[in-house]
C-alpha cells in the first residue's frame, strides 16, 4: 500500500482497489513540499489509461506550479464567481467564503493540473472526468492528496482564464485538480444510500 509519494526513480506504489476507492478524499490542506515532475508524469499516465468514447482521448493536461499565478487565478476566479452567481440560499452559502480575501480556491497547493477537452463531441466531458478520477486515485495510492476545484472552471473557460494559463482558445477546461502532500488524512465523508432500481 502506498502511503507516501515515490522518490525520484522509485516505482510507483500500488494499493488495493477497494482501499483506493474508499480511502480517496478531497484534500484541502497540503504542505508546501513540491510534487516532483516524475510523479506528476506518472499521475498523468494513469489518467490517460481511462476509457474514452471511440478511444478519442480528447484531453490535454496543463501543469501549473507558479504560486503567484495560482494566487492571481484564485482571485480572478472568485471575482468571476461572485459576479456570475445568482442570489439565493444555495449561492449565499458560498458568497461569504468567496468574498474573503484570504480564501484561496486552490488552498495554496503546490500543483494544479487542469484537464481540458481538446475535441468536440457528446462524450468529451465524460472522457475528461474519467481521466480525472484515474488521476485522483493514482495520487491517493502514492499518498498524495487531490481535490477537483469546480470554483475555477467558470473563469478558466473565459478568454482571460485561458490566457492566464496559456491554454489554446479551442480547449475547454473540464477538471482543475489540485495535487499536494496532505497535512492530514481528511475525515470520511458520508454517502447516502444509493437509489437502485432493478429492472428484470
Ligand atoms: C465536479 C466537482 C467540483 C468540485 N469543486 C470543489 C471546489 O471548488 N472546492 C472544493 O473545496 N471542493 C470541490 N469538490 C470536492 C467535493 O466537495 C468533494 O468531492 C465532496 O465533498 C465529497 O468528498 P470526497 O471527495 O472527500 O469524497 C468538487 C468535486 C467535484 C466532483
Amino acid at each position: 500500500m502506498g502511503i507516501r509519494a515515490p522518490r525520484e526513480g522509485e516505482q510507483i506504489a500500488t494499493m488495493d482497489l477497494d482501499e483506493a476507492i474508499r480511502g480517496r478524499r478531497s484534500a484541502r490542506a497540503h504542505t508546501s513540499q513540491p510534487v516532483d515532475e516524475e510523479t506528476i508524469r506518472r499521475l498523468i499516465d494513469a489518467a490517460v489509461h481511462a476509457p474514452s468514447a471511440t478511444n478519442a482521448q480528447p484531453w490535454a493536461f496543463t501543469v501549473v506550479r507558479d504560486q503567484d499565478l495560482l494566487g492571481r487565478v484564485s482571485d480572478a476566479a472568485k471575482a468571476h464567481l461572485l459576479a456570475a452567481m445568482p442570489a439565493g440560499p444555495r449561492s449565499d452559502r458560498y458568497r461569504s467564503e468567496l468574498a474573503d480575501p484570504d480564501f484561496h480556491i486552490f488552498y495554496h497547493v503546490p500543483v494544479l493540473i487542469v484537464i481540458s477537452e481538446t475535441a468536440d463531441g457528446p462524450w468529451v466531458v465524460a472522457d475528461c472526468a474519467l481521466a480525472a478520477e484515474n488521476l485522483t486515485l493514482a495520487a491517493h495510492a502514492v499518498g498524495l492528496g487531490t481535490c477537483w476545484i469546480g470554483f475555477a472552471q467558470g473563469y478558466l473557460n473565459m478568454p482571460d482564464g485561458k490566457d492566464a494559463l496559456g491554454l489554446p482558445p479551442e480547449w475547454v477546461p473540464v477538471a482543475p485538480i489540485i495535487v499536494g502532500h496532505p497535512t492530514a488524512v481528511p475525515p470520511p465523508v458520508a454517502r447516502r444510500e444509493p437509489e437502485i432500481r432493478w429492472v428484470g
